[in-house]
């Protein structure tokens, strides 16, 4: 039975490329009776959508025309749909990978992102929502505020993993170099660089599994909003 809260709650996760966010969050979000929103799906979204469009990233006029005529569904972390296509699986490949940090460093996009990010959170009466920059642009009014992160190594053989699950065989050292590629572009970048907030709790989860990680975060949301954890979510 998910809990019910009495006011709208908001959750912020953060972190770096594989810490497992995105499993985490649609996990406590289940849990909670809450909206989800993958914020990274949008940004791969509108990769694809200018992959397709075979459109040069320093085209800024072209990108902002197409923003506004893009179409983006994400059906509560489950699906996602550009333009009425079901994007879901092709977001995740190797293409769209490659090019969603430099596509996610360009102030139009961002800005659109939020925007829409922003939206969603005010039509949703509780959520949560994963990324880079939720706590510190989307939703600075974060009742809660996470930070995930885990070792470079451990990030890739999750990421490693996930992807097999998705039919899609890549070396270690492949995701590496590409979750490297991506952090050093997602930190570095001027607009809304990833970067750990004050107050935000900051959990390494290298050596936890998903499941005392789900727990964590729910003993902490629960603890603070009054409802007493329940034996199941106990690490
Ligand atoms: O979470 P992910 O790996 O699917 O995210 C894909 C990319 O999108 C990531 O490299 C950085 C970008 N991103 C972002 O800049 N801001 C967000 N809120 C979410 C993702």
């Amino acid at each position: 039975m998910p809990d019910t809260f009495k006011r709208k709650i908001k959750v912020a996760i953060d972190g770096p490329a594989g810490a497992g966010k995105s499993t985490v969050a649609r996990e406590i979000a289940r849990r909670l009776g809450c909206s989800y929103l993958d914020t990274g799906a949008m940004y791969r979204a509108v990769t694809l959508k200018l992959i397709r469009e075979r459109v040069a990233l320093a085209d800024l006029e072209r990108i902002e025309a197409i923003l506004m005529q893009t179409g983006l569904d994400l059906e509560n972390g489950q699906r996602v749909f550009l333009d009425g296509e079901d994007v879901t699986l092709e977001i995740r490949q190797p293409a769209v990978s490659k090019l969603v940090s430099p596509v996610a460093a360009i102030p139009a996009v961002r800005s659109r992102m939020v925007a829409l990010q922003r939206e969603i959170a005010s039509r949703s009466t509780s959520i949560v929502m994963d990324g880079r920059d939720i706590a510190s642009r989307v939703m600075p009014d974060a009742d809660y505020s996470f930070y995930l992160d885990a070792t470079p190594e451990e990030r890739a053989r999750r990421r490693q993993k996930e992807l097999m699950g998705q039919g899609l065989e890549l070396s270690i050292d492949e995701v590496t170099a590409g979750i490297e590629e991506r952090d050093r572009i997602d930190s570095a970048r001027a607009d809304s660089p990833l970067v750990i907030t004050p107050g935000a709790l900051v959990i390494d989860t290298t050596e936890f599994t998903f499941k005392e990680v789900v727990a964590l975060l729910l003993d902490v949301i629960r603890a603070e909003s009054g409802c007493a954890p329940d034996a199941a979510t106990s690490i």
